[in-house]
């Protein structure tokens, strides 16, 4: 990310964004966000996604100009709104954007009418209040709510709530539209839904849009790019592809997804490449490649697969482990309905896999355990 990079209209770059909430800034001062880099390019969905208090509402608000980031820099569409170094400021309202916050911010004694045409008579799209009304019919349409128009606000679901708040940022024809958490407060059914509803607006009006949540699902399903937050810094940033199957860090293997990471004492490579971790339950051998991880061999780290790439085989007593990496012993098995999630443990490992329902995997059983080694990587710490 070069800050000369030319931005076409609609992309977002961050650059090297701090931000304390100390109003003076001391030496060892804790920042909330600390050298956050990123871009949103036009027309793609970029996810902040991670744990509470990691930064992502700072970094949202500082892109969106509500709070005033301590460094950095912030282009849209090829102007600096933002430049610590450079003293520019530009107001939040003379930015190209809109916000759906996670409240929606819904005016609960105007109507959905009035709410959603609020942009096309205060705005910088201010029209005349006949072509106003014509135009917010027309989105109140796209968004499933033509026929509440007249409604007060109030007299809505928490969904149709979101969808106002959607059609009335959309109304504001923003270039870079923020969503902070939009669906946290609905139901599992309705979030589903939604998600995909607002995934579709977003590819259909070819809106550049900046997306808050701790939600790894809503994250994987809806995003061109993720960004994986911890502690103010970003830890990854790849395609839900990227971040799933290859994560460079634990935390990002284990915030994503369910993770097994075993710890590792040494790690060596082969003549092939692949890493050969010794563990406290033997040698596991690591064949996929983390773009980008840090180091192959070395001591410490962890070996890192996911349940559904651990195969586990019931071993009667005189059975032969056969090309399994370790035996164990069953300490859960629970019936998830299309399969068992099982837990085995082995000299204080303890892995997690997936096992066909009619596998007949009991707690007390003796189990080879085998990772598949083109799935199984090495992170180093
Ligand atoms: N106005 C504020 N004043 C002081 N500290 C703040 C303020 N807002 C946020 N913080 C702190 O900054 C850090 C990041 O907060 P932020 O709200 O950005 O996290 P978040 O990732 O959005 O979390 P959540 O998922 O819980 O919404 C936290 O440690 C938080 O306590
Ligand atoms: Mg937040």
């Amino acid at each position: 990310m070069k800050a000369t990079t030319p931005s076409p209209s609609g992309s977002v770059l961050i650059e090297g964004l701090r931000k304390s909430y100390d109003r003076a800034v001391k030496k060892g001062s804790a920042y909330a966000i600390d050298g956050v880099s990123f871009e949103i390019p036009q027309g793609s969905l970029v996810t902040l996604l991670g744990p509470s208090g990691c930064g992502k509402t700072t970094t949202l608000r500082c892109v969106a100009g509500l709070e005033q980031a301590t460094e950095g820099r912030i282009t849209m569409g090829g102007k600096v709104v933002f430049d610590s170094a450079g003293g520019r400021i530009v107001r939040t309202e003379d930015r190209p954007i809109a916000m759906v916050p996670q409240s929606y911010g819904i005016w609960p004694h105007m109507t959905v009418l009035d709410n959603a045409a609020f942009p096309l008579r205060h705005g910088r799209h201010r029209m005349p209040r006949r072509d106003a009304r014509t135009r917010t019919l027309e989105v109140l349409e796209q968004v499933g709510l033509a026929g509440m128009a007249d409604r007060w606000a109030t007299q809505l679901s928490g969904g149709q709530q979101q969808r106002l708040a959607l059609a009335r940022a959309l109304l504001g024809d923003p270039e870079v539209l923020l969503l902070d958490e939009p669906l946290s407060n609905l139901d599992a059914k309705l979030r589903v839904r939604l998600r995909h509803e607002l995934r579709e607006f977003q590819q259909r009006f070819g809106i550049t849009a900046l997306f808050v949540t701790h939600d790894q699902t809503e994250a994987l399903t809806m995003s061109d790019t993720v960004v994986v937050m911890n502690s103010g810094v970003v830890e990854q940033i790849g395609t839900p592809e990227e971040v799933y199957d290859f994560p460079r860090t634990a935390f990002v293997a284990d915030f994503i997804g369910s993770a097994n990471l075993v710890p590792v004492e040494l790690a060596s490579q082969d003549t092939a490449g692949d890493v050969l971790a010794s563990t406290a339950v033997g040698t596991l051998h690591c064949g996929r490649r983390t773009a980008g991880s840090t180091g192959t061999q070395g001591e410490g780290g962890f070996v890192f697969v996911r349940p559904e790439n651990v195969e586990v085989r019931r071993l009667e007593a005189t059975d032969d482990p056969g090309d399994c990496d370790f035996t164990a012993v069953v300490e859960s098995a629970e019936f998830l309905g299309d399969r068992l999630e099982v837990v085995v443990g082995a000299a204080e490992v303890r892995i997690t896999a997936f096992a066909r329902s009619g596998s007949g995997v009991r707690p007390g059983d003796r189990v080879g355990v085998r990772l598949d080694p083109a799935s199984t990587s090495y992170l180093a710490s």
